[in-house]
């Protein structure tokens, strides 16, 4: 049987999660964004090892970390066709976007046993979601489903992530983004791609049969209807 899965891979603010999101919708398939799980699990850290223990990548305890998120447990739940994260019973899809936990996670992100933890937790959803789910990350199509019929690898120009970053915290609504401010937030993403790229465990690259859309001159709509037409032909019916 076909695997029913969706892997959306790219860089830091490609629109990644907003793509996979609307995809997911337009097919009637659930969406699965890993980094909410990288993310709930550095908060279950922060508040049940303490800042102390959540250093730099070395001051983790791996083991540590993956028992407590059995324990909690860190866990996805589907309401509506959206997988969730929940620490302790807990729905934490929005105290996981603080900066706090924005601050540590790629610290945590880095450390294999947890990225295994993820990737288990990710299979089990997708194994469990027969209808379909769209999974968008860094290494959805090159680690965790390596066999996804359709692998798409988001782009776009540091310059044009950083004004869509901004954009979305309130910055610039009018389309007036200071040029300064413009110029920081571009190197500070060309600065993280190169870290994600360069990393020992699953650098971020594109999977050899990955479809690469560059989105720079793209609207979401744009892009979203161009993924779901490549669905339509790679799941018939
Ligand atoms: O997409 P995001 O910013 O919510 O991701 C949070 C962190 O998790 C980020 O540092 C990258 C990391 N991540 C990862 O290493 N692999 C994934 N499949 C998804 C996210």
């Amino acid at each position: 049987m076909t695997l029913r899965v969706i892997a959306i891979d790219g860089p830091a603010a490609s629109g990644k999660s907003s793509t996979a999101a609307a995809v997911a919708r337009r097919l009637g398939w659930a969406h699965l964004d890993s980094g909410a799980l990288y993310r709930a699990i550095t908060l279950a850290a922060l508040d049940n090892v303490g800042e102390q223990g959540a250093g730099s990548g070395e001051q983790w305890s791996a083991v540590r970390i993956v028992a407590l998120a059995e324990e909690l447990p860190v866990r996805l739940v589907l309401v509506d066709e959206v997988f969730r994260p929940e620490v302790a019973g807990v729905d934490v899809e929005q105290a996981i976007r603080s900066e706090r936990v924005t601050h540590r996670v790629s610290g945590l992100a880095a450390i294999p046993e947890v990225r295994h933890w993820v990737n288990v937790r990710q299979r089990e959803a997708v194994l469990g979601h027969p209808g379909g789910v769209v999974v968008d990350g860094r290494d959805i199509g090159t680690v965790v489903f390596p066999d996804a019929p359709l692998k798409v690898f988001l782009t776009a120009s540091p310059e044009e992530r950083a004004r869509r970053r901004l954009a979305q915290a309130g910055e610039g609504a009018a389309g007036q983004i200071d040029p300064e401010r413009l110029r920081r937030e571009t190197e500070a993403l060309a600065a993280r791609d190169r870290a994600d790229a360069t990393r020992r465990v699953a650098p971020l690259r594109a999977a050899a049969d990955a479809v690469r859309l560059d989105t720079t001159r793209l609207s979401l709509d744009d892009q979203v209807g161009r993924v779901v037409a490549l669905a339509r032909q790679r799941f018939p019916g």
